[in-house]
């Protein structure tokens, strides 16, 4: 593959001269010169962060074909590591008991490799009942027992893993395992009523011995949140006591933008180095409609945010400024850890195809660093100069 011509002066000066476009902010302006640059003369975010973290995206539906030229661009220019968004779930892979279905799976792997991106698998045991096939915990409709629901783990882990041996080279093995009740270690789900936090070590035990050189990971939200974050370093020294293969631990970072929890992203990330266990951003985005009174009140709120939808024809300047802002200080405070973050991956590469136009009710959502055209939001420059 030919090197890219792009130096590092020329991303600074570039970075000045982008910056002259968009400040001070005018309306409308987000999609004028500087969104319209070349994407072979976009700094490279990859190559911005090269010596710090890798810079990862999620990519969802069948590839190559579900991306535009435009958008492949831009994936090899700015990433080097890739997610699939669901096609290795198991809600995908095993459906139903006995059907697998690797197709899609089998050609993500193929794009990546062609495309020199590595790879993330996602997620071995998503650690919910309505994020497990019905079929996996039972035989017929009686419940599996522990040994039987190990041997099946067991089985379905091997045959994932093993299916991409050398070519996957993280897993995030088990996903949002934790409560969000403080009274409780672990999230209520089948898993734990038949194998307790065996589920946890069993699966990462169970990897390993699949791919010994894959990364393995425990990837879960809200883990920055203090008393979450307790339960999390709780879960891992009892893991780590019986040496269960653990590497790293995804924050998962879907933030929102009237509260990014800087302090305590901060105070995650140290408690994580001091356990040994390298820190992964997973599915970083930005809600700029934030969600959280939807769960609040016992859902009082849902048919009054149900018709929330303030930026259908894209984002005031004031907000893409504050956005800006808001991922340049994450950008900055990712780059000072980073002896310990491994990699930053966004949820999703453009703003089009993000969850969050749809969850939880349907809205027009900007989260991302491009726009839905593929091309840079004020977001993008900002994070490009948070690494220079
Ligand atoms: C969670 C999961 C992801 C994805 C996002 C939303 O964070 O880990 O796989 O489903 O929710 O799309």
């Amino acid at each position: 593959m030919a090197r890219s011509p792009w130096r590092r002066s020329d991303s600074a000066a570039l970075l000045l001269a982008v910056a002259a476009l968009w400040l001070p902010p005018v309306r409308g302006q987000d999609a004028s010169a500087k969104a319209d640059v070349a994407v072979s003369a976009l700094p490279s975010l990859k190559e911005i962060y090269r010596d710090a973290f890798q810079v990862g995206v999620a990519l969802g539906g069948r590839l190559p074909d579900g991306l535009s030229e435009r958008e492949r661009d831009v994936l090899r220019r700015e990433f080097s590591t890739v997610t699939p968004e669901n096609c290795l779930k198991m809600g995908h892979v095993a459906r139903s008991r006995g059907r697998w279905d690797f197709a899609e799976a089998d050609q993500f792997v193929e794009f990546a490799e062609a495309n020199r991106l590595s790879i993330v698998g996602h997620c071995l045991l998503w650690a919910k009942d309505e994020r497990t096939p019905h079929w996996f915990f039972r035989d017929g409709e009686a419940l599996l027992g522990r040994d039987a629901l190990r041997e099946r783990l067991r089985d379905y882990i091997s045959r994932v893993v093993g299916r991409y041996r050398g070519k996957i080279a993280a897993w995030d093995v088990v996903n949002e395992a934790l409560s969000d009740d403080p009274k409780e270690a672990l999230r209520p789900s089948s898993w734990v009523s038949i194998l307790g936090e065996d589920a946890i070590a069993d699966a990462f035990t169970f990897a390993h011995e699949a791919d010994p050189d894959a990364l393995l990971i425990l990837n879960d939200y809200n883990i920055e949140n203090p008393a979450k974050r307790e339960r999390l370093l709780a879960l891992l020294g009892r893991l780590k006591a019986k040496n269960v293969p653990i590497h790293g631990v995804g924050i998962q970072g879907h933030w929102e933008i009237d509260h990014v929890p800087y302090a305590e992203i901060k105070d995650t990330i140290a408690a994580l180095r001091a356990m040994g266990v390298k820190v992964l951003i997973t599915e970083l985005d930005l809600d700029m409609i934030p969600r959280s009174k939807w769960w609040a009140d016992g859902g009082k709120h849902h048919a009054e945010l149900s018709k929330l939808n303030p930026y259908p024809k894209g984002l005031p300047d004031d907000l893409l400024k504050l956005q800006a802002d808001r991922y340049g200080e994450l950008f900055r405070l990712f780059k000072a850890n980073a002896d310990v973050i491994d990699r930053v991956t966004f949820w999703n590469l453009h703003d089009g195809q993000s969850w969050l136009n749809d969850f939880p009710w349907r809205r027009v959502n900007h989260p991302l660093l491009f726009d839905r055209q593929g091309k840079p939001k004020p977001a993008f420059w900002s994070v490009a100069g948070a690494g220079e």
